[in-house]
């Protein structure tokens, strides 16, 4: 199973990662495998994207470094183990700059007008990404070989910008979950796909909507939120997982570090982030921003240079997550945040 929202969410379930050798072996966190006891954590996974045009950048490089770059992200023995990707809906009729070319191109003159809808079989690449990730690394086939679980329909809804960007209120999120359930209920959808909602540009601008999300309880999955206005610090009030889907170092130029200085890239930095959100915040699942892209910052945990790719801890800090829930993964384990020094993922 693959999680994705739209920003879309792959997640998959796979098999438990014992033999972890060729990872590097940090002080890392502990899984515990017992069954949940109510009201604990459940980790659903840890996870990235290859939105704008990243997918793009990566499929430019020579088969052997796509291998490795996707080995990276996905293999469970050799790399971070990633299970959850975030594919971005295209909303733009081009693909110039970064943007992500929509399936509905056309403006259709009016709102009563029908859409046409052209599929390029591409999506921006990040089909291509979706599949090698499922079928290479998890062998789980359907009708296009990807299993959409996850679907938000609003990122950063308090955030105007120069690209694609659209500003939505708790209450007009109410008002569109209700047109949406349906709707996916109506094509069938409705399993395995669950709605997430808001994808906030902080944990606590999230936490601010949910009083109004909750006259739509019943039909959310899944609360979603980023770390850039304010990072997880504790439990938001819902029912449902909640998930970091957004957080980097934007600014900072890039360091594969595990430890130089605590600075804001820095391995030992994430590590502590995703431990902080996944402990004290009771986050579900943590995604990193970029996987793999080129430019000198550190939004991105795999470097493009010259066209060869290179890792940053930053994705050993996730990995040492996804690692652990090797044991867990997407299986809905509690995680007691033990730190565990011998578990060498
Ligand atoms: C994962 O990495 C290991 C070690 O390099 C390799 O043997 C294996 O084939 C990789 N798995 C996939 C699915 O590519
Ligand atoms: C999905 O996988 C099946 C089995 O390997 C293959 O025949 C089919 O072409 C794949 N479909 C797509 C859209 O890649
Ligand atoms: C949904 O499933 C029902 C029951 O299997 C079927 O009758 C209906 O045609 C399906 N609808 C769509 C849009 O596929
Ligand atoms: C933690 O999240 C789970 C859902 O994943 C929920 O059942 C539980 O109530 C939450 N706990 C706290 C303390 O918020």
């Amino acid at each position: 199973m693959l999680h994705l929202i739209i920003p879309l969410l792959l997640c998959w379930s796979g098999a438990v990662d014992a033999a972890a050798a060729a990872r590097p072996s940090f002080p890392t966190l502990h899984a515990r495998t017992s069954t949940p006891r109510s009201g604990q954590n459940t980790i659903d996974g840890f996870g990235t994207s290859q939105a704008f045009q990243r997918a793009v950048q990566m499929s430019k490089l020579s088969e052997a470094e796509q291998r490795k770059a996707l080995d990276l992200l996905f293999n469970t023995t050799s790399g971070g183990g990633l299970s959850i990707l975030r594919n971005g809906i295209g909303s733009s009729p081009d693909m110039s700059s970064d943007h992500m070319v929509s399936i509905a191109p056309k403006n259709p003159g009016s709102p009563s007008a029908s859409m046409t809808y052209s599929w390029d079989g591409s999506d921006n690449k990040q089909l291509w990404v979706s599949q090698e990730a499922q079928n290479r690394y998890i062998q789980l086939y359907k009708e296009s070989n990807v299993t959409i679980t996850h679907l938000g329909f609003l990122n950063e809804p308090e955030l105007t910008t120069s690209y694609a960007s659209m500003r939505s209120t708790a209450q007009q999120a109410v008002d569109f979950i209700k047109i949406l359930h349906p709707t996916l209920a109506a094509a069938n959808l409705s399993s395995p796909i669950s709605i997430a909602c808001c994808d906030a540009e902080g944990w606590s601008s999230q936490s601010s909507m949910l009083a109004t999300l909750k006259s739509v309880d019943d039909m959310l999955g899944t609360i979603t939120a980023h770390a850039y206005t304010s990072s997880p610090q504790s439990p938001m009030n819902s029912r449902h997982p909640v998930w970091q889907t957004e957080a980097a170092d934007l600014q900072g130029a890039w360091t594969s570090a595990w430890y130089a200085r605590g600075g804001a890239g820095e391995g030992w930095t994430w590590a502590n982030n995703v431990y902080t959100a996944v402990v004290n915040a009771n986050a579900s699942a943590y995604l990193y921003w970029i996987g793999v892209q080129a430019g000198n910052t550190n939004s991105h945990m795999i470097h493009i240079n010259n066209g060869k790719v290179e890792a940053s801890k930053r994705l050993w800090a996730l990995g040492s997550g996804a690692g652990l829930c090797g044991r867990a993964r997407c299986g809905g384990h509690e995680w007691d945040g033990e730190r565990d020094e011998d578990c060498g993922v």
